[in-house]
């Protein structure tokens, strides 16, 4: 289907903002802290009282401001509405021990997020706006940040299509906005996993490795069948053959087999997880070898069959680290061995809750303090 062509930045040749970037706060006069039990948080429920929005138009990003959480005005022949031009991160701050507040790997996230951009032929966002954007945010609301076992600020930064037009083409508008929200895990236990070999979530040369909306929207049905049949999450499989592992859609996915950290390699049909990437980066200082290699079905099946995998794990920012306890390939379920402390998956994510609240030296230069 043909697109009209417009000329603008796309994401692979950011404009330049003319730094030191202002950004207004206007403040709220009632906040709803007081009405959040930070004991008992649904993922993503309540949001905090500010958000960062900057629009786009013909070219030229405009004032960022942080306001009042609140609803927006789109009109219903919004592009984005209709043909999914949208993207988004998913980021975390946390409360250090020392009473500071910082971000984990914002500069990892900004350039996923531009990759992402580019692909759904977006405009790249300037990184000040992105950067000073989420730390004045995370600033304005600190007090939101959960002092709860595995608790932080989960970030959602996103971009939409805001042109009015229902014909296809490119939006000559956009809206930037980041919202917050007060989070604790996101699985709250083990998850029994069904490997996919029906549906597909994305195919190699498509959207899989971007952050778009789509993706997410086409796992709907494949997981609600699944849940049907008794499974927490789908495992995805290649979309040419269903024969080589590829990620679970709200989180890369890890094994250990044979004492091997294996993971499937990033591709364009994998998303280039942060928590996958810090996983990778730590597996040596905790003395384990990782591979990134094409798993197949086949091979996982055998392994798991001759009690070669000790360990499988979904990794992602809102899922941390979150153990598989079942896998079913056609309909056999296969069990994984109990964790304990001395599990690599438990040694690395008390690795990453340490260097995230300052108990161990940021070595990486991971945290932004804001
Ligand atoms: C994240 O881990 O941040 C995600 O975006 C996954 C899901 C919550 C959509």
């Amino acid at each position: 289907m043909p697109t009209e062509n417009h000329n603008f930045a796309f994401a692979n040749n950011p404009p330049i903002m003319t730094p030191p970037i202002d950004i207004p706060i206007e403040l709220t006069t009632s906040s709803r802290l007081p009405e959040i039990d930070f004991s008992n948080l649904e993922f993503g429920k309540h949001t905090a009282d500010h958000m960062l929005t900057v629009e786009y138009d013909n070219g030229v990003w405009q004032q960022p401001r942080i306001v009042p959480f609140g609803e927006i005005k789109l009109s219903p022949t919004s592009l984005v509405l209709h043909y999914a031009q949208t993207v988004f991160e998913g980021m975390k701050a946390f409360k250090m021990d020392d009473g500071k507040v910082s971000v984990f790997r914002m500069d990892k996230h900004y350039k996923r997020f531009l990759k992402s951009l580019e692909r759904m032929c977006m405009p790249a966002l300037p990184e000040d706006i992105f950067k000073e954007g989420i730390k004045a945010l995370v600033k304005t609301d600190k007090a939101w940040i959960p002092n709860i076992e595995g608790g932080a600020l989960y970030l959602r930064p996103f971009m939409i299509a805001t042109e009015q037009r229902l014909g296809v083409k490119v939006s000559d508008k956009y809206l930037f906005m980041v919202v917050t929200s007060p989070v604790g895990p996101y699985y709250p236990k083990p998850l029994n996993m069904k490997i996919e070999t029906e549906y597909v979530r994305a195919a190699e040369g498509g959207t899989g490795y971007a952050k778009c909306g789509g993706n997410y929207g086409a796992s709907f049905l494949p997981t609600q069948l699944a849940r049907q049949q008794g499974f927490d999450q789908v495992l995805w499989t290649d979309a040419k053959e269903h024969k080589y592992l590829d990620e679970a859609g709200t989180m890369n996915v890890m094994f250990v087999i044979d004492g091997v950290l294996t993971t499937p390699p990033l591709s364009t049909s994998i998303l280039d997880g942060v928590t996958r990437d810090s996983i990778l980066t730590l597996a040596p200082e905790l003395g384990m070898t990782a591979d990134e290699r094409r798993i197949t079905v086949e091979e996982l099946e055998s392994a798991l069959s001759e009690g070669r995998v000790t360990e499988a794990f979904g990794a992602g920012t809102a899922a941390v680290v979150t153990p598989i306890q079942s896998i079913s390939i056609r309909g056999n379920a296969y069990q994984l061995p109990e964790w304990n402390n001395d599990s690599f998956m438990v040694k690395v994510k008390n690795k990453l809750g340490d260097i995230r609240h300052g108990q161990e030296a940021d070595a990486k230069g991971w945290n932004t303090v804001v």
